[in-house]
């Protein structure tokens, strides 16, 4: 995703798991662009094909089907999956016969423009058309082209077991709801994943069963805007609904060896409960994604935020009272519809007022069909955008490495992921705070639970060794 909102994670390729399924079955590889939901749909498409058949390859030359689950959230998100089509067109040109399928947000965006590449796309399919795959991947084996991009009122693949595409066996994502019933000006994901709706927290509890016995500990529940998950079964009375804060506490009392963390939470519905539940459950990670977007109050309003400066402010105050270690970190956009100066350096001061952990940080692109697209003009100059940019992310740069240093001296406890990238002699894992943590092994594993001395830091990552038990 690029992984990106909901916890946005630029750029993440995601075509590394065991190859698993029906070892005689055509092969499947997948890549995945975008948020962490578009991951986890990864694993429900794997999971759907895998039933019908097929087995999975990490191994694009061995493919006889290559999926790409696409982003559309800003254009260099696009841009990318384009170029990935004429790589794609290459290989079909060496290996005549191989499927190649467009699945995810672009889908539905760009039907038309996807299948005028004739040659190399055969199969479109939008975020609620995966349990159709099998068939439009038999069309398109028939030499017609399979095309589903209906998005669905109800579709929340519930009952759905993913197959599980991260490398570590720790740490999953599981979504509890799908869609946004938000209309940010700037966002178009309302209409590439379509209108909002939650999953049966019974189907939720149970997947989190299921990975808590499989030995995975660290579950991620994932949501446009997981504030506003809501479930009444028909027929049932009001009072039985079902919230965030209620559903995070079943999910928390699964497995009290097992971190629960969610993303994402948006600044306007953010309850005390939420915040409550986070203090009275131990294994429910420090940590909130709270994405401010602008420091302007004008810029916040037009973008459709519904909460001003002071009112993030609040909110940021509230959490603190409650949990004063809690990591808080956001996501910014540089550049939006009219931005000035002024506008600018709200953003910077409120980022300093509230010193965010981290953030994930943008230059505004405008997206075809958004109210900001229809209605305002684009019209800061892109040397303009690209300087505040730089002067956001040159100042979270001081902020996060001030975070960092805060934890020298302390002692955190790291759940382990896997081997460091960069030193592969030691491990990485990551704290409560989600702040990553490389150290030696010393015979740990991943899926371990370790109390770690912080001694030093670099900017991205804290430094330190096991305190021995
Ligand atoms: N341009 C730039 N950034 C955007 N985001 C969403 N839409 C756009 C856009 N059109 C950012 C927001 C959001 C994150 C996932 O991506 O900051 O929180
Ligand atoms: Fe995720 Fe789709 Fe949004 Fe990209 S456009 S961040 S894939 S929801």
């Amino acid at each position: 995703m690029e992984i990106e909102s909901n916890i946005p994670v630029e750029a993440t390729v995601l075509g590394g798991f065991t190859p698993v399924g029906a070892s005689m079955g055509p092969k499947v590889y997948i890549e995945t662009y975008g948020c962490q939901m578009n991951v986890n749909d990864s694993e429900v498409v794997a999971s759907i094909l895998t039933d019908a058949g097929y087995g999975l390859t990490n191994d694009m030359s061995k493919a006889d089907v290559v999926l790409i689950n696409t982003c559309a959230i800003r254009e260099n998100a696009e841009t990318r999956v384009w170029g990935r089509l004429d790589v794609f067109a290459q290989l079909k040109r060496q290996h005549p016969g191989v499927l190649v399928g467009v699945l995810g947000c672009m889908a539905g965006r760009l039907k038309e423009e996807l299948l005028e590449r004739r040659s190399t796309v055969d199969v479109v399919a939008g975020p609620d058309a995966y349990r159709d795959l099998p068939h439009l991947l038999h069309e398109a084996e028939l030499g017609q082209r399979g095309v589903n991009v209906l998005l669905s009122h109800e579709e929340t693949y519930a009952d759905i077991s993913p197959i599980r595409l991260d490398r570590h066996g720790v740490s999953a994502f599981v979504s509890i709801m799908r869609g946004c019933n938000n209309v940010c000006a700037y966002c178009v994901v309302p209409y590439t994943r379509g209108a909002e709706r939650s999953r049966d927290p019974q189907t939720i509890v149970h997947e989190v069963e299921h990975l808590s016995q499989m030995g995975y500990r660290e579950v991620t529940l994932l949501g446009q805007n997981v504030d506003s998950y809501r479930w009444l079964a028909s027929g049932a009375p009001e009072r039985s609904a079902v919230s965030f804060a209620d559903l995070l506490e079943r999910v928390a009392q699964v497995d009290p060896r097992m971190r629960i963390r969610f993303a994402t939470s948006h600044p306007k519905d953010l309850s005390r409960e939420v915040v409550y539940t986070m203090a009275m459950y131990e294994n429910i990670c420090n940590h909130i994604h709270l994405p401010v977007q602008s420091g302007s109050d004008r810029m916040l309003k037009l973008m459709n935020r519904h909460y001003t400066r002071q009112g993030y402010l609040n909110r940021v105050a509230a959490i603190r009272e409650v949990l004063p270690d809690c990591a808080i970190t956001t996501d910014v956009i540089a550049g939006f519809c009219t931005e000035t100066e002024l506008d600018h350096d709200q953003t910077m001061s409120l980022m300093r007022e509230v010193g965010f952990d981290m953030a994930y940080m943008f230059k505004y692109s405008e997206r075809p069909n958004t109210k900001a697209a229809r209605h305002y003009a684009d019209d800061v100059p892109d040397g303009v955008k690209t300087r505040r940019l730089e002067e956001i992310i040159a100042l979270q740069g001081e902020l996060s490495e001030q975070s960092k240093r805060a934890d020298v001296g302390r002692q955190l406890e790291v759940l382990v992921e896997g081997p460091s990238r960069k030193r592969p002699d030691q491990l990485m894992g990551r704290t409560s705070s989600n702040k990553t943590v490389v150290f030696p092994a010393d015979g740990h594993k991943p899926g371990d639970f370790v109390l770690v001395e912080i001694t030093s830091c670099t900017p991205a990552t804290l430094l330190g060794r096991i305190v021995p038990e």
